[in-house]
């Protein structure tokens, strides 16, 4: 998940690791560095803390390092898995973040021509495919092998023959590149770089770059020479590792484009959406789905709810696992369980799949954290891959539950022989959804919306049907990181008690796309501005018929039905940080609440 790379005059190896100790902050499960030393390459990796690496390094010098650390897709947390990894003559080391799309047929390929692997990772094949292609260029290697991957990434290479030159390529995963008097340094981020340099270029998609002898060279990926920008960074190092963002929550928030597209990678094909994990799963024949979860992606599970059965006589049971643990649950051979945690080490969660194991269930697990203990005692996992999350609050996680949930619904769908044109759009509409994302997150402004809300000490979120569990998450997301009592419920309950709570200072925040249940949940705002509730309210584009009655609204872009809490989520989060923020509260790091929570 951090790239570090240094190539120049010598320098002690102990400082690449000084330098990918800046990347730290973006979390990772094992580190490595490769340098070159006496014509050959040197290797070192280690499983968890960087400073269990540094203690294996010896102080040599080198010339030219590599350096990474790994937050795993592909293959669990180890030392074999982590980077550098090496081609087999052990002259060529590379580290990689992104995702390879093709790695099992290019893998397949390589092992006809020869090539053996150590790992069980997809970054490996890129170092084969180099040595295939290389007959004493490493960039022009490196231009061809690039070529043949489909999916994202961001790579360093080095060759033991060439102490003064390090090669770099990137395709959906950032790389920058600073030059100071004596080295030239690329990374991931700009973190590691602003001790030597302020003036950085970052590669653009497709973009290689060859560095060598104090000099950068960039090509686009036809080899043709380019010129890039050179950006001026005024940061401090504090701000760098968070983008120059305030907290790691809006830099979450604002990755959530590319989480989404690692979550579709492999996924999205011409014939529709694909779970290859659940190939061996008996989806035909399920006839209940229990799904279990906590917090945010207990939230994620009901919307999974009214998707799938909206479209299938399947019984679905959503419920939080420190009920569900305590329930006599019945599970038949007929039955799927779903435990959703985004950490997978949940105590609740966890407790909850080993109790339906023992009754013989089959458990998919839906994680962000390959090799959790989750992954290890499910029959199988399907990954969210949204990267590392440093803040307390979900927001990218939740997200790309979301994502996955919808495909796994539409996987079960499929299975079964229902697919309309519903889905159809659905389906479209997922694939348009990191560039639909890097557009409200671009256009839409509710900092003068939150800054009048944020002296309210109570909050009504309120929706229907599938954008129910979007109110239960708008008013998780407020509470946990503003301390507003934030209270949600299904609109049509507000008359059973909760409307008695609504005056001047108890705004509503419904949520109300126009779609099924629309004129619903319109007459539940009515009725709260009946008791002079303030509204605001979250719909789609196009909607001027709520401009009539609400006092703010927000706007999202049209989407099918189905897919409102995913379009909504970024709104909701943003307008809780905001508040926090405005607020004065550390959005990332909320009192009395963990990342994690590893007890009952
Ligand atoms: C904690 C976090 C929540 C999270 C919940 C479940 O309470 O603060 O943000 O939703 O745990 O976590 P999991 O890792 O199982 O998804």
């Amino acid at each position: 998940c951090g790239i570090v790379g240094i190539v120049g005059t010598e320098f002690n190896v102990g400082e690449l690791i000084d330098d990918l100790q800046k990347l730290e902050y973006r979390g990772y499960d094992s580190a490595g560095i490769a340098y070159i030393c006496d014509g050959t390459i040197s290797v070192t990796k280690s499983l968890g803390r960087i400073k269990n690496l540094r203690e294996k390094i010896k102080p040599v010098r080198s010339l030219a390092g590599i350096a990474h650390t790994r937050w795993a897709t592909h293959g669990a947390p180890n030392d074999i898995n982590a980077h550098p990894h090496t081609d087999c003559t052990g002259k060529i080391a590379l580290v990689h973040n992104g995702i390879i799309e093709n790695y099992v047929e290019l893998r397949e390929f390589l092992k006809s021509r020869g090539h053996e692997f150590k790992s069980e990772t997809d970054t490996e094949v890129i170092a084969h495919l180099i040595e295939e292609h290389f007959d004493g260029d490493l960039y022009k290697a490196v231009l061809m092998t690039v070529k043949k991957l489909k999916g994202a990434y961001a790579i360093a290479v080095m060759h033991a023959d060439f102490p003064n030159l390090l090669v770099a390529a990137r395709k959906g995963s950032p790389l920058v590149i600073g030059k100071a008097p004596d080295r030239l340094i690329l990374a991931s981020d700009v973190t590691p770089i602003i001790k030597y340099t302020k003036d950085v270029v970052f590669l653009e998609e497709g973009d290689l770059a060859i560095l060598k002898d104090g000099e950068f060279k960039i090509t686009d990926s036809n080899g043709n020479l380019v010129l890039r920008k050179i950006y001026h960074i005024d940061w401090d190092e504090a701000a760098a590792e968070k983008s120059g963002y305030k907290h790691f929550m809006i830099k979450e928030i604002y990755e959530e484009p590319e989480a989404i597209e690692s979550a579709l990678v492999g996924r999205v094909t011409l014939d529709g959406p694909v779970l290859h994990e659940l190939k061996e799963f008996d989806l035909e024949n399920v006839e209940k789905i229990k799904l279990v979860a906590c917090g945010t992606s207990y939230h994620a599970a009901l919307v999974f709810k009214y998707f799938v059965e909206k479209y299938a006589n399947i019984d679905i049971e959503v419920d939080v696992a420190s009920e569900f643990r305590y329930r006599n649950i019945y599970v038949d051979d007929k039955t799927l369980v779903v435990a959703i945690s985004q950490s997978g080490e949940t105590a609740d969660t966890l407790e909850s799949v080993r109790i339906v194991k023992k009754k013989g269930a089959k458990v998919v697990a839906i994680s962000n954290v390959v090799g959790s203990t989750i992954t290890r005692e499910s029959d199988v996992t399907v990954y969210m891959n949204a990267g590392p999350e440093i803040g307390v609050a979900a927001t990218k996680t939740y997200v790309n539950q979301l994502v996955v949930l919808y495909l796994l619904g539409m996987e079960i769908l499929k299975k079964k022989g229902i697919w309309n044109e519903d889905l159809e759009n659905d389906f479209e509409f997922l694939k348009r959804s990191p560039n639909l994302f890097r557009k409200l997150l671009e256009d839409f402004k509710i900092d003068e919306l939150a800054s009048y809300y944020k002296n309210y000490n109570h909050f009504m979120y309120i929706g229907r049907g599938i954008n129910h569990p979007t109110a239960l998450e708008g008013a998780l997301k407020l509470k946990e990181i503003s301390y507003i009592n934030a209270t949600a419920y299904p609109a049509g309950e507000l008359k059973h008690g909760p409307i008695a709570l609504l005056d001047p200072k108890f705004p509503v925040f419904a949520i109300a796309p126009q779609g099924y249940l629309y004129e619903k949940i319109k007459s539940n705002i009515e009725e709260s501005k009946a008791r002079k509730a303030r509204i605001i309210a979250i719909t789609n584009e196009g909607n001027e018929d709520l401009l009539k009655i609400v006092d703010d609204i927000i706007y999202v872009p049209k989407a099918p039905d189905d897919m409102y809490p995913l379009i909504m989520s970024p709104v909701i989060q943003m307008f809780a940080y905001l508040i926090a923020d405005m607020r004065g509260y550390d959005p990332d790091k909320p009192r009395n609440l963990a990342k994690s929570v590893t007890v009952e």
